[in-house]
């Protein structure tokens, strides 16, 4: 396979270009997903992966922010992601709501605007907000996190703009086979949760022989599996070391 770094993109259905790899801010605190941010970014990262249920969508903007003062980026070099909480579903409550992450993000645009769950009864008049803001130019892309394949095709059977990515949890012991070859079949791009089973998967025996075999850590191994498994990979970790 093509050589691949922290750089590398895939197309969306949109022709945005999104980075295969960046990094998760779940469980993440403001002032330490800031000050991860900025150093993130200036080892190379180009994906930032938060949500309004993080409660760290403000850390995130100071860090971003840092990162474009220091000039170690320019804005339109970092793609950044965020996601509609499940209490703000609905038409109006959503538009009104996605002004309040990009005050905290300190943007002028985001990148990609995911649902986060699909909340029954609601996400379509969401998915139509969601619609609103990408034909405003206020987002690049849009789509949505945790749908299976068949909330998928309601929300798409009235889509006017189609998802661009779904975000879901994959790693080494959650394939979730059914919904990659639907999205293949769709071009919807998966991007994977929990890449590393929330660090769980670290522990696998069987990772552990094949990290062994090629000198490599099991975390390297786990994140060049999903990689390689055609699926965006967004780990989480505060540690400096580890980036
Ligand atoms: N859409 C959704 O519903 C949803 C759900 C869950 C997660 N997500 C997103 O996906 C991101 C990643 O998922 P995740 O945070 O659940 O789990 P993950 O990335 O699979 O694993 C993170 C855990 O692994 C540890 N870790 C990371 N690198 C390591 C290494 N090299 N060696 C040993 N331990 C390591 C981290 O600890 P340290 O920080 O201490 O290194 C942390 O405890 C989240 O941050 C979030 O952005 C989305």
């Amino acid at each position: 396979m093509a050589q691949l770094d922290l750089t590398s993109t895939i197309q969306l259905n949109n022709g945005v270009a999104m980075p295969r790899f960046g990094l998760g801010v779940w469980q993440t605190d403001n002032t330490t997903a800031a000050a991860s941010v900025t150093a993130a970014i200036r080892h190379g990262y180009r994906m930032i992966d938060t949500a309004k249920q993080y409660g760290n969508e403000a850390g995130v903007g100071r860090g971003l922010a840092a990162a474009f003062a220091d000039g170690s980026v320019r804005r339109q070099d970092v793609f950044v992601t965020s996601k509609v909480m499940n209490g703000d579903h609905g038409y109006e409550r959503t538009l009104a709501k996605f002004e309040g992450t990009m005050r905290r993000l300190q943007l002028d645009y985001l990148d990609l605007y995911l649902i986060h769950w699909p909340v029954d009864g609601l996400y379509v008049a969401t998915w139509r907000a969601l619609e609103k803001l990408y034909r405003d130019g206020r987002v690049r892309a849009i789509g949505v996190s945790n749908f299976d394949v068949q909330r998928l095709q309601v929300l798409m059977r009235s889509a006017t703009v189609q998802p661009a990515v779904n975000q879901v949890e994959f790693n080494p012991v959650m394939q979730e086979h059914e919904m990659r070859d639907f999205a293949a079949a769709h071009n919807i791009v998966v991007e994977g949760w929990s890449p590393l089973g929330g660090g769980q998967a670290l522990s696998n025996p069987v990772v552990g022989l094949i990290a062994q075999k090629h000198h490599k850590s099991a975390a390297q191994i786990i994140l060049r599996y999903d990689v390689q498994s055609g699926v965006v990979t967004i780990p989480k970790t505060v540690h400096e070391q580890r980036w």
